[in-house]
């Protein structure tokens, strides 16, 4: 197959819009028959704090931060309901996938939607005022329905933190994977060889695993730097275990 046509995106339709009962309308918008793109692999996630931070790690130290992870954990809209706390993760794949996608969901800021792009998705997105611990208003957080991959180096690194790869169906992979030799156990921020009481198995001998993945936990193993956290890797092994905060 021509390398451009598997092109891939991630998409997380978020929280206020699973409240809002707009997943049929985004599904609808980002449909092959609109965008010429096929789905690839989707799920539907209880997000964490780990794959929350990994997720925004661009946006660590922003004022806006917390609130960010807030929101996609489903902490802002599900307030009491942790069990329809979630969101579903749609890779879509095809020419150009990145780009369409973004354009039909529109500018970040749901007010500069309205203006620019009246339509697009993120146009039926709302803001709301953050506040401190005293009530003073210190920004706005922009609650606009989905997240989709902006850049290839973007998308590459989002499809890697939430899919694994035999989540994708084989023929459609874009990245390269690898067979684990090794076992790989994970507790409390720490990587292990072999197994530690409560720890989690995250990888066994014959896993297929993202060949950039299996590199990062090699060279975290020997202490050299890697180009990935350990939680970028682990948190896609963790999505909707029962334990994931413990681990
Ligand atoms: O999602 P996108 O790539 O368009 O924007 P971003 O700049 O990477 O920001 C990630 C998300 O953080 C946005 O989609 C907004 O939901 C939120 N955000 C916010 O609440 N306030 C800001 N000033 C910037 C972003
Ligand atoms: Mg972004």
């Amino acid at each position: 197959m021509d390398k451009r046509e598997l092109e891939q995106t991630l998409v997380l339709i978020k929280p206020d819009a699973l409240k809002n009962s707009l997943t049929g309308y985004v599904l609808s918008a980002l449909s092959e028959f609109h965008t010429g793109l096929h789905y690839c692999g989707t799920k539907i996630v209880h997000v964490s704090r780990m794959i929350a931070e990994e997720h925004y790690a661009e946006h660590r130290g922003k004022i806006f931060f917390p609130a960010i992870l807030e929101y996609l954990m489903g902490h802002s809209h599900y307030i009491n309901e942790p069990w329809k706390q979630r969101v579903i993760a749609i890779a879509y794949q095809g020419r150009d996938a990145i780009r369409k996608i973004r354009d039909i969901v529109g500018p970040t800021n749901p007010l500069e939607a309205r203006t620019e792009k009246p339509g697009c998705i993120r146009s039926l997105g709302t803001m709301v005022p953050l506040k401190d611990a005293e009530g003073n208003i210190i920004g706005q957080r922009m609650d606009n329905l989905i997240h989709a991959s902006a850049t290839p180096e973007d998308a590459e690194r989002e499809m890697k933190l939430w899919f694994k790869p035999n989540d994708i169906p084989p023929l459609m992979h874009a990245y390269p994977t690898e067979q684990s030799r090794e076992f790989y156990y994970f507790k409390k921020h720490i990587l292990y060889r072999k197994h530690e009481p409560g720890c989690v198995c995250i990888l066994a001998p014959a896993d297929v695993a993202w060949k950039s993945d299996l590199e990062t936990l090699r060279k975290i193993s020997k202490g050299t730097p890697a180009s990935g956290s350990l939680e970028s890797v682990v948190a896609k092994y963790l999505i909707n275990e029962k334990q994931a905060e413990n681990w």
